[in-house]
């Protein structure tokens, strides 16, 4: 079985729909084929200086919602990043075959350091992306589903890989991207053409999977459309109109031409009133999952630990055999 690892970071007490359709929902179908990893970033997530007690909180939560969405970790492997030390002891060496240019073009970094300054900017946030190929290269993953916004990440870590593997000899499994097209991008509802992001403006362009069922109606019937009055299915000249319907047809499993033809003479609201009950109907169930799992953080923890000593075990082992090729001398 080919192997395979993902993660995200616990930026917030609840996954958003884009975390759930673009990411989630693939890692669940992917056990079936795959000899899958499930990483809670939490190191990652300390570019945004979390609070600690609400850090400690969110690594737990995401965790919890990933086991309520379908992850089976008596199949898939689910841990913190910050349990497996190996990940950090790797993106140092992974660092210093990095350009200092080539980690500056990541938009991601641009974006962000844009929006925080020249203060706000740290270190962390520059070689964060080092740490992410790290996180994938321990593990010889082939696959990495992510969504859209992860696609550059992905093609450093690949790079990286390739010039280890040039310079030491074969070492790394260069991983390939896995972002299916129809959830590669869920998008804000008050700026649809805008990805929906924990960092967003408004609160109200984001569907939260821990959100009550009625707020999540509220806000789906509050997203932007248009002014046409046609359920058609355009990404340039019907943005909100198109992302509802992807929406849909991602959770409901209907094809967009069938819910267009199915929406044929009706309205907007007819529109959101089904988008909100697929969406909370599937949703729902996972968040009350999600609650009691968190009622129990000893099982919880035991499943994380768990988790750790596999993931500990791969990746320790790669570590080995990296700090063997680059000539540290070993400990007897
Ligand atoms: P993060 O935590 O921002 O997002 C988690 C996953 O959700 C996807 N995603 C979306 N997909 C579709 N539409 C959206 N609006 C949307 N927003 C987010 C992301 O693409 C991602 O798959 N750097 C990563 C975390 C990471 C990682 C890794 C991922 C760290 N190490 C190793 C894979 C492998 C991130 O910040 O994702």
């Amino acid at each position: 079985r080919p192997r395979l690892l993902s993660g995200m970071q616990p930026t917030s007490g609840s996954l958003h729909l884009g975390n759930y359709l673009g990411a989630l929902t693939q890692w669940v179908s992917l056990q079936e084929t795959h000899d899958a990893l499930y990483c809670v970033v939490d190191l990652h997530a300390l570019t945004v200086s979390p609070d600690p007690a609400a850090l400690r909180e969110r690594s737990r939560a995401t965790a919890a919602q990933y086991l309520a969405a379908g992850v089976d970790p008596s199949r898939s492997a689910l841990f913190l990043q910050s349990h497996v030390p190996a990940h950090v002891e790797l993106a140092w060496v992974l660092s210093c075959i990095t350009g200092y240019g080539e980690a500056g073009r990541m938009t991601q970094f641009k974006d962000k350091s844009a929006k925080q300054g020249a203060e706000g900017t740290t270190v962390g946030l520059f070689t964060y992306p080092v740490l992410m190929a790290a996180d994938i290269l321990l593990y010889d993953a082939a696959e990495v589903p992510v969504g859209e916004d992860q696609r550059q990440h992905l093609e450093l870590t690949r790079n990286l890989a390739q010039r280890f593997n040039a310079r030491f000899g074969p070492t790394f499994v260069v991983p390939e991207a896995y972002i299916p097209k129809e959830t590669a991008k869920v998008f804000d509802l008050q700026d649809p053409t805008a990805k929906m992001s924990k960092t967003s403006s408004s609160p109200k362009g984001i569907v939260d999977v821990m959100d009550e069922s009625s707020v999540t109606a509220k806000k789906i019937r509050s997203a932007v459309t248009d002014t046409d009055g046609v359920v058609r299915f355009d990404r340039a000249e019907k943005p909100g109109v198109s992302n509802l319907l992807a929406i849909h047809s991602a959770l409901s499993g209907t094809a967009i031409a069938d819910l267009e033809s199915a929406f044929a003479g009706r309205g907007y609201g007819d529109l959101k009133k089904e988008v909100a009950e697929v969406v909370t109907g599937v949703l729902g169930p996972v968040r009350e999952r999600t609650r009691e799992l968190l009622a129990d953080p000893d099982s919880l923890d035991e499943i994380l630990a768990e988790g750790a000593r596999r993931a500990n075990a791969i990746a320790g082992e790669t570590l080995a055999k990296v700090y063997d090729k680059i000539g540290l001398v070993r400990p007897r």
